[in-house]
Parts: structure tokens; C-alpha cells; sequence
């Protein structure tokens, strides 16, 4: 499948460059999907994540990891993580990302603002120059605004589903918000989209995650891969 030398490649390096960065942290973020579930069976196997405090962004990941004897804490009572580590499905040149195939989105963007270091791993089918390129921009919606939010997006000129699977009807969040997906194609404005998106009333969260990435890790399918630095405008690292 694409992507998924480069996915162990550069799981296998997060955990070997940041394993300070990790031995430091005492409250550890743990985002959702198939790279942080690579990552945390590594992590797991070293024995890394004993002795800390183990904050899961979904429901998904807190099963994960309670199955293999680790035990979560409430996002709820964590005023701020150490170190957060997830996924993503589109990363711009700028660490700008687009988040959420995993309907995971809100959570991880609550772990991530509250994190002091953010990395997210990907494989590099993931790059890409504009954000929307190649996937959806998720969005989370309350039920009430559903068909609101449906006129909104059609007014903006975007095609738009509502994401299903694995049971009749839409997607529903682990907040219950229902999952909708923007086919944006290539962003020229995110920050710009993202305002727009969220100024709508109940329109909880966008899977754009923007200025939340301090690290980058990017595997490649040939083997190897590498660490891009970017500089971070939101969250903990920043302004709290
Ligand atoms: C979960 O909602 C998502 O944001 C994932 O983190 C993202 O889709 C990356 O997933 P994979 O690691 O499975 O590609």
C-alpha cells in the first residue's frame, strides 16, 4: 500500500530523535490512526510510556492503548502535555496540515493547543504544496447547523459529503458532532477558510490544523527520512 514503508520509516525515527524530548516529557499526548498506532506499539516495546501520564485524543486511541496495559488519563483534568505526537493527512511546506480522516479531529486539536511540543508524523505521500490537494477538509458540525452549514458550503462553491460508515447515517464524533467533508481542492487562503469555517455557529472544528506543528517527520518510502523544524503560532508553545 503507498505510503506505508515510509509511515514505519518515520515512526521508527520519531521515537529515535525525540526520544529525549519523550524520556523529559511526564504528560504525553497521543493522537489517532494507523502512524500513532505504529508509534505507540514502539513506544509500548520500549517501555516508554511507563511512569507517564497518557492523554488519548479519541476514544479510538484510548482503547489502543488500554489494551496493551497502559493506563489513559481524562483529557479533562490536563492543563497542559508535555510532548504530543499524531498523524496527519496533508502537510503544506509550512507544517500546516489537514487533520481528521479519523474523525478524530477536535480531540487532536484540544491535545495539540494544550501541548508544549507538537510532532506529527507522516509518510510522504502526505506532502503537498496546498492544503485540500489531495483530501477533504473534515469538519465537525453540530446536528442543528447541519443543513445550515449545508447551504454555507454550497454558497462557498464546495462539493461537500457527509462522511459514513460502519453504521447507518453520518458519522458521529466521539463529542457527537456529525463528520461532513469539504472538497475544497488546493487552498490558496487556509487561515482565511479556517475564519469563515469557524465562524459559523456550531460548526464545532476544522480538520485544519494550522501553525500547531513544532516538528514534522516525514518518512520516506525508499527507507529513511527527516525532521523539519517549523515554527509554531498557536497553543501552549506560544501563548499560554
Ligand atoms: C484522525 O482523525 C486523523 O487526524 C489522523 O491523525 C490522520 O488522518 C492520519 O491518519 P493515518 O496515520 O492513519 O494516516
Amino acid at each position: 500500500m503507498v505510503g506505508e514503508k515510509g509511515k514505519k520509516e518515520a515512526a521508527t525515527l520519531v521515537v529515535k530523535e525525540f526520544e529525549e524530548v519523550l524520556s523529559d516529557a511526564r504528560i504525553i499526548g497521543v493522537g489517532t490512526g494507523s502512524t500513532v498506532s505504529i508509534i505507540v506499539d514502539l513506544l509500548v516495546s520500549q517501555g516508554m510510556l511507563d511512569d507517564k501520564i497518557v492523554v488519548p485524543s479519541s476514544i479510538d486511541t484510548a482503547m489502543k492503548l488500554s489494551s496493551k496495559g497502559i493506563a489513559v488519563t481524562d483529557p479533562m483534568t490536563v492543563e497542559t502535555i508535555d510532548a504530543y505526537i499524531d498523524g496527519a493527512d496533508e502537510v503544506d511546506p509550512y507544517g500546516n496540515m489537514v487533520k481528521g480522516r479519523g474523525a478524530a479531529l477536535l480531540g487532536e486539536k484540544m491535545l495539540a493547543y494544550k501541548s508544549r511540543v507538537n510532532i506529527f508524523v507522516v509518510d510522504e505521500s502526505k506532502i503537498v504544496d496546498k492544503l485540500g490537494s489531495m483530501k477533504p477538509v473534515p469538519i465537525e458540525v453540530h446536528r442543528w447547523m447541519l443543513r445550515t452549514v449545508e447551504k454555507v458550503v454550497r454558497d462557498m462553491g464546495y462539493d461537500y459529503s457527509f462522511r459514513s460508515g460502519g453504521k447507518d447515517g453520518p458519522v458521529i464524533s466521539d463529542f457527537c458532532g456529525v463528520i461532513m467533508d469539504l472538497y475544497t481542492g488546493p487552498i490558496s487562503d487556509p487561515y482565511g477558510l479556517e475564519d469563515r469555517l469557524r465562524s459559523i455557529p456550531g460548526l464545532v472544528e476544522t480538520g485544519l490544523f494550522l501553525g500547531y506543528a513544532d516538528y514534522v517527520v516525514v518518512g520516506w518510502d525508499k527507507g529513511g527520512g527527516e525532521v523539519r523544524k517549523h515554527s509554531r503560532s498557536r497553543g501552549a508553545g506560544y501563548n499560554i
